[in-house]
């Protein structure tokens, strides 16, 4: 890639960018300020310098400007790219028609120069087949360059919004949706690769064909019917070889997925010694994908010799019949020769296209999956830029059913919060507690029912919004390979250091980060290291409420967490309930139940009981469960 294209995609990239920071510069305004008056007139401001039609949005009513319809993406935003195709297109008709000066430099000197003896003659038609020539390698260059640049294009603009749009629907915990990047670089080396030359030298083969007829009606049919016959070829050979190279793709994803199993459970493999069973699940589908490509590429090495064949036999029955019609005076030598080269130059591209069907169909059905993805990403209806919600959770009779299982999971759950009030919830391991937990933070979409922050359903919400005035820890905590700091600060770069401090002071981590020799610049490797499993819960924490978030959803916060740890979490959620912020706790011990105003016990999905704290816990440690019995066998003596 030269510089220039790379500073074009730079800045394309930058573009998908811009809007992204001014979105965050909201949030940022927005967790600077305290009252939620000064909030909303911060927004107003910001909000009003980066509303690109330029129409004034009221002080409260924001119009969201952050993400980009992924749709306009592909109808406007490669719309230049099309154009560009579409040009290189016409480069190549002139390309090739220039092509044309050979054999008719080649023709004009037989029967012109050679019967004329003319040196005048010579040297003019010299000089005008050097221009069409240099002509020739020039418009060639300017269509690489071109295609160079629709292909980098094409890239950087789809680029950010398939990663977005794969990430918004691995939510429901597939993550095939990433391989999308590898589509987009499959789409990418197409354009750049020889064969869409090939293809866009196609239309001219009519042109060519036209000119053999022109020296003689039987070399014309000689080079049509061979058309004719590769264009069968080609047919017979998509059809054959579809299958084999679907499934031999099919088979590579999910070696990659295997591989990918592998690295993430690097640690357990290791220590079990599973290497060699990893290497067998990833060696199969890997040997599958090959036999799946040796079969089809078999196919299409045979239908290549084939077309190959044909076409050399062409020229042989050019040549011959040439001769032929020659000693018949129909024809002279130099006319066989020229139209020899005319019909390889008709029926190359023709070949070429035959080779390279295999690199097409892939580019095709990648832009497919491409287009799939970003036209029904949920991402792609604007929503309203709400104020700034309080923190009020409703959730409605809510019910989950997963589609393939039909199993119920969650059944008629309803419950409401006010602004700062906080729930734990207690119940059996697999009665749907972190079921309910990515519900509330609405990675999961009940069947039925509904899940409300601030009386609106979560859906409605702008994502970006709603996640910056919502925190929530995971059952299993999974940091960013980069430092404390900017885990904490949810990897967002705008912000203040002061925010993170905050952030780590609410969830009392600040002295234990302290203990570190990088203190907040500690680097956090992909596996967590050099964090405790406990350690990591707790940086989960801070992070979950960092940017002063109005709801925080802890799914089992302390299951890792020693006696200062609790202790810590308890004033953690203390100093929430000072700052107004609603608190959902999934917990397994009783010390937390002790901060929650009211306690929720799950059972197989449904609420078996929910009400304030000091009416529940007399129910939970009745029937002889001592207060330091896991609640999950105080629950299920309740029940
Ligand atoms: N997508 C899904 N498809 C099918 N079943 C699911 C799905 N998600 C969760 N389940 C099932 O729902 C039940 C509840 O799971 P959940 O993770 O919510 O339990 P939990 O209460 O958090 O348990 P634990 O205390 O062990 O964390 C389990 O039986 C699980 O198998
Ligand atoms: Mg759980």
């Amino acid at each position: 890639m030269d510089p220039t294209t790379q500073h074009e995609a730079a800045n394309s990239l930058a573009d998908n960018q811009e809007s992204e920071t001014s979105a965050s510069a909201n949030g940022h305004a927005k967790a600077n300020g305290s009252a939620s008056a000064a909030n909303g007139s911060a927004q107003a401001a910001k909000g009003g310098a980066n509303t690109p039609n330029g129409h004034q949005p009221s002080s409260v009513l924001l119009q969201r400007t952050s993400d980009t319809d992924f749709r306009t993406v592909l109808s406007n935003g490669l719309a230049a790219c099309r154009r560009n195709v579409f040009n290189a297109a016409i480069f190549s008709f002139v390309v090739n028609v220039l092509l044309l000066a050979m054999p008719i430099y080649l023709f004009q000197l037989s029967d012109r120069v050679y019967t004329s003896r003319s040196q005048d003659t010579l040297i003019m038609l010299s000089i005008v087949v050097g221009g069409a020539i240099i002509a020739h390698v020039f418009l060639d260059m300017m269509r690489r360059f071109i295609l160079m640049r629709v292909a980098v294009e094409t890239e950087a603009k789809l680029g950010a919004p398939v990663l977005s749009a794969a990430a918004k629907a691995s939510q429901n915990g597939s993550n095939r949706e990433f391989q999308m990047l590898g589509d987009l670089q499959h789409l990418r080396s197409f354009i750049t690769g020889p064969v869409i030359l090939m293809m866009m030298d196609v239309p001219v083969a009519p042109i060519y064909l036209a000119a053999t007829f022109l020296i003689h009606p039987d070399l014309g049919w000689i080079v049509g019917g061979t058309g004719a016959v590769l264009f069968v070829i080609a047919i017979v050979n998509q059809k054959l070889t579809a299958v084999p190279y679907t499934q031999a793709n099919t088979f590579a994803m999910r070696a990659n997925l295997a591989a990918d199993a592998m690295a993430r459970n690097s640690q357990v493999i290791n220590a079990m010694g599973m290497i060699p069973e990893g290497v067998l699940i990833w060696g199969r589908e890997t040997a599958a994908s090959l036999k799946a490509q040796v079969s089809a590429q078999d196919r299409n090495i045979y239908m290549t010799g084939l077309s190959k064949l044909v076409r050399l036999f062409t020229q042989i029955g050019i040549l011959g019949w040439g001769a032929h019609l020659a000693l018949h005076d129909e024809l002279t030598g130099g006319m066989v020769i020229a139209a020899s080269i005319i019909g390889s130059r008709a029926l190359s591209p023709v070949e070429g296209t035959i080779e390279g069907w295999r690199s097409f169909v892939q580019a095709r059905s990648a832009y497919a999956r491409i287009k799939t993805l970003l036209q029904n990403s949920p991402l792609n209806w604007e929503r309203l830029r709400l104020p700034r919600p309080e923190g009020r959770l409703t959730v409605e009779r809510i019910l989950y059913v997963p589609p393939p299982t039909k199993k119920v999971i969650l059944n008629g759950i309803s419950f409401e919060l006010e602004p700062g009030e906080s729930l734990a919830i207690v119940g059996a391991s697999g009665s749907g507690k972190s079921t309910l937990a990515r519900m509330l933070v609405g990675s999961i979409i009940p069947t039925a029912g509904n899940v409300r922050l601030d009386r609106m359903d979560l859906r409605n919400w702008d994502p970006r919004q709603f996640g910056q005035s919502v925190g929530y820890l995971p059952q299993d905590v999974q940091l960013f390979p980069a430092s404390i700091k900017a885990n904490i600060a949810r990897m967002r770069e705008d912000v203040t250091d002061e925010m993170v401090f905050d952030a780590a002071e609410l969830a009392d981590v600040h002295e234990m980060i302290s203990h570190f020799a990088y203190g907040y610049e500690t680097q956090v490797l992909i596996d967590g290291t050099p964090l405790s499993g406990g350690q990591k819960q707790r940086i989960g924490l801070a992070r979950a409420f960092f940017g002063d978030p109005r709801l925080v959803v802890l799914d089992e916060p302390n299951s890792n967490l020693d006696a200062p740890g609790e202790l810590a979490l308890a004033k953690a959620l203390s100093r929430a309930k000072k700052r107004n912020i609603t608190v959902v706790a999934i917990t397994q011990r009783p010390a937390l139940l002790q901060s929650a105003d009211k306690i929720m016990v799950i059972k197989e999905g449904t609420a078996h009981a929910i009400g304030k704290r000091d009416d529940i816990i007399p129910l939970l440690t009745a029937n002889g469960a001592g207060r330091g019995a896991p609640l999950s066998t105080a629950s299920e003596a309740f029940a």
